[in-house]
């Protein structure tokens, strides 16, 4: 076996080498993989730049089945005639007058993906295509950590609450098709999840926070909760939890979205990236 598992040093994150993910894994291959998953949270494969689309769907169902990508804050009908439903584009390349993936070129704020459903993705599988010269930077953020060295006070006022994770806006805070503005948190549409969450795996407990934007903690006054979730949020970004990606081209990240969060820094508007991305299907939290 010739997996080899490097750790970033930082709060998560591992590199994997000696993998050629155009390929398919042996059984032994993958079970290294997902070991070091459960162990790190992220992982970086570099140099895929062979992996294609089939390539990228196959390596994804090696973790579960695959659910189809997110709505948009356009349509993009561009990209997904190129492409299939269970890969998401994310892109600020326009194409004959229309955005061929989602999310442009601003940031987007600390988030995980998909918490807006009542079963939200259980990881994220993102493969870098085209990489502008600067910025466009990926961060992700340790909820294990982030609950471990929560202050007691934080953690009493939130021990057993819920949280509504709003879906009417992208992680870039745009609103999605169909969707119109909240005007009271307490009834943004999405879904309710638990905020301390237990990993049906590692049976470790996180923090599940979805995003800042529209969230709202039930059976607190919107005040209340507005003032405990910019704690808690303040609290998350903290730099000890974090761990940075620069992409090039051909680099291949999956996360774990039940105990990580990740944001993306903006970048020149005039550059083009591109990246593909699968999403595999998961549990309630709970
Ligand atoms: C995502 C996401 C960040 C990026 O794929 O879920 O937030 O680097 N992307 O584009
Ligand atoms: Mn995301």
């Amino acid at each position: 076996m010739t997996v080899e598992v490097i750790p970033t040093g930082a709060a998560l994150g591992a590199e994997i080498r000696g993998l050629d993910l155009s390929k398919p894994l042996s059984d032994a291959e993958f079970e290294a993989v997902q070991q070091a998953w459960y162990d790190h949270i992220v992982l970086l494969f570099r140099g895929q730049q062979k992996v294609n689309d089939d390539d990228l769907i196959r390596f994804s169902r090696h973790f579960g089945e695959l659910d189809i990508a997110p709505a948009s804050e356009t349509d993009m009908a561009g990209s997904q005639e190129k492409s299939r439903p269970e890969i998401w584009i994310i892109s600020n390349v326009v194409e004959n007058g229309k955005p061929i993936g989602a999310l442009g070129d601003k940031e987007a704020e600390w988030h995980t993906d998909m918490s807006y459903v009542a079963e939200p993705p259980m990881a994220s599988v993102l493969h870098s295509r085209e990489i502008p010269r600067q910025g466009g930077d990926t961060s992700f953020a340790n909820m294990y950590k982030a609950l471990e060295e929560l202050p007691a006070d934080l953690y009493a006022a939130i021990e057993g609450r819920y949280c509504n994770h709003d879906s009417s806006t992208t992680s870039v805070g745009e609103l999605r098709v169909g969707a119109s503005a909240v005007v009271d948190v307490r009834t943004a549409p999405g879904a309710r999840h638990p905020i301390i969450r237990t990993h049906p795996v590692t049976g470790g407990k996180s923090l599940y926070l979805g995003r800042r934007l529209n969230g709202y903690i039930e059976g607190y006054s919107v005040e209340e909760s507005e003032k405990l979730l910019d704690r808690l949020w303040a609290h998350c970004a903290k730099p000890e939890f974090a761990w940075t990606h620069k992409w090039a081209v051909g680099d291949l990240l999956i996360w774990d979205n039940r105990c990580a969060i990740h944001r993306r820094d903006s970048f020149d508007g005039s550059e083009r990236r591109v990246m593909h991305r699968t999403q595999i299907k998961g549990d309630a939290p709970r």
